[in-house]
């Protein structure tokens, strides 16, 4: 029987269905990341559509690390009056939502050059090309004050928990990385360095909002390249996670735009799947640890995410390409429509105008009388 519409809870949290919207900027917030009557009708729509919880785009720490355009800002407490009103409306409609918190870092090409960008050693992003600046200990206190700052304001404006992003290349994944991570002090070197970074982070958040706030944490299962953080690694963060009391796990990936090259291939011994990417790790995951796993990326058929749910011990289901074609999609499934969904997985949903699906909006275009 079908236990993906039953409630559950994550520690306190408790939630009515095991549908999660993954973290999704949106790139519709003000330049300084203060919210607009556009967001705050996305996460209506996706309350109304039965969302159990939704978790924000990325929001910035520090104001002068803005990694990407128009994203969420969580840096000063001019945000938790405009952050009440949105928990408000989100609880209104009988949903949950937590607040991704990120430093990002030189995964970026946003107006590079005008600021000083961090990061645990001087390699240059894989992707961008970006060069960052080999953090000192203040700087790491600074960001580890930063995230627990923004915490308190999450938890302040009604947010039902925090996320710390510490997934695909983004500044924590890239200390937890032997590539990225050069590091000879107590930050760098054996994994245990490499994790103090995160652990850090993770005490001072819990410090400022208590025992009972949900603090989730989402990782990369593997970087999937030769020299980067493997999966056996990773294995061992979550054990260490749930020592220190981290209340829930996001199992991702960085394959974007790879992923229909990479789908098939085995990495550190478990194989990405075509529906739920990365659902081999999470599994392999909760085996190790008795913390709720999320899996994330690739789940867009309900009989398949039955499936899973059925012979893994993956408690939730996130999603964030399916939900920008159709914000209702966990409604519709709810009432026993599983038609396949209106996501081609073309990953066209960054925009200059924003993020939304580019595709779906044509097809509706495209069904408008003439
Ligand atoms: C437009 C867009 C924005 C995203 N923004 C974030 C983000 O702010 N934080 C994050 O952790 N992941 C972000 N992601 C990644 C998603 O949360 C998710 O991990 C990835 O898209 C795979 O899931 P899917 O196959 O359901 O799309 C974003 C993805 C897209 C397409």
């Amino acid at each position: 029987m079908s236990t993906l519409f039953a409630e559950t809870c994550i520690g306190n949290m408790t939630l009515k269905n095991r549908f999660i919207r993954s973290a999704t900027w949106e790139n519709m917030a003000t330049e300084d990341g203060h919210m607009t009557d556009k967001l705050y009708a996305i996460y209506a729509e996706l309350a109304k559509g039965e969302v159990g919880l939704i978790v924000t785009g990325y929001a910035n720490i520090v104001e002068e690390e803005q990694p990407n355009a128009g994203m969420m800002g969580m840096y000063n407490d001019s945000f938790i009056a405009e952050y009440q009103k949105l928990t408000e409306l989100v609880h209104s409609n009988d949903a949950k939502i937590v607040m991704q918190l990120a430093y990002g870092g030189t995964k970026t090409t946003h107006n590079v050059g005008e600021r000083v960008i961090y990061a645990p050693s001087e390699v240059c992003e894989r992707g961008t090309q970006t060069l960052g600046k080999a953090m000192t200990k203040d700087e790491i206190d600074y960001i580890i004050a930063a995230f627990a700052q923004a915490s308190r304001r999450a938890q302040k404006s009604g947010f039902d928990g925090v996320e710390i992003h510490a997934a695909h290349s983004y500044l924590i994944n890239q200390f937890l990385s032997p590539y990225y991570n050069r590091r000879e002090d107590k930050y760098g070197g054996s994994l245990d360095n490499r994790m103090r970074f995160l652990v850090e982070i993770y005490a001072e958040v819990r410090k400022l909002v208590g025992d009972d706030y949900p603090i989730l944490v989402k990782l990369t299962a593997s970087e999937f390249f030769e020299g980067g953080l493997t999966f056996a690694e990773t294995r061992i963060i979550c054990k260490k996670l749930e020592a220190i009391g981290v209340d829930a796990i996001i199992i991702s990936g960085n394959i974007h735009g790879k992923a229909s090259t990479m789908i098939g291939e085995t990495y550190d011994g478990y194989t990405l799947q075509q529906e739920g990417y990365f659902h081999e790790y999470g599994h392999a995951i909760s085996q190790d640890v008795n913390v709720p796993i999320i899996t994330v990326g690739g789940l867009s058929d309900i009989a398949a995410i039955e499936d899973i749910a059925n012979r893994t011990n993956i408690q939730y289901f996130a999603i964030s390409r399916p939900l920008l074609a159709e914000p209702h999609l966990i409604k519709r499934w709810k009432q026993g429509n599983k038609a396949a969904v209106d996501c081609e997985r073309c990953s066209k949903c960054r925009t200059k105008r924003g993020n939304f699906c580019v595709v779906h909006k044509k097809r509706k275009t495209n069904l408008k009388p003439t």
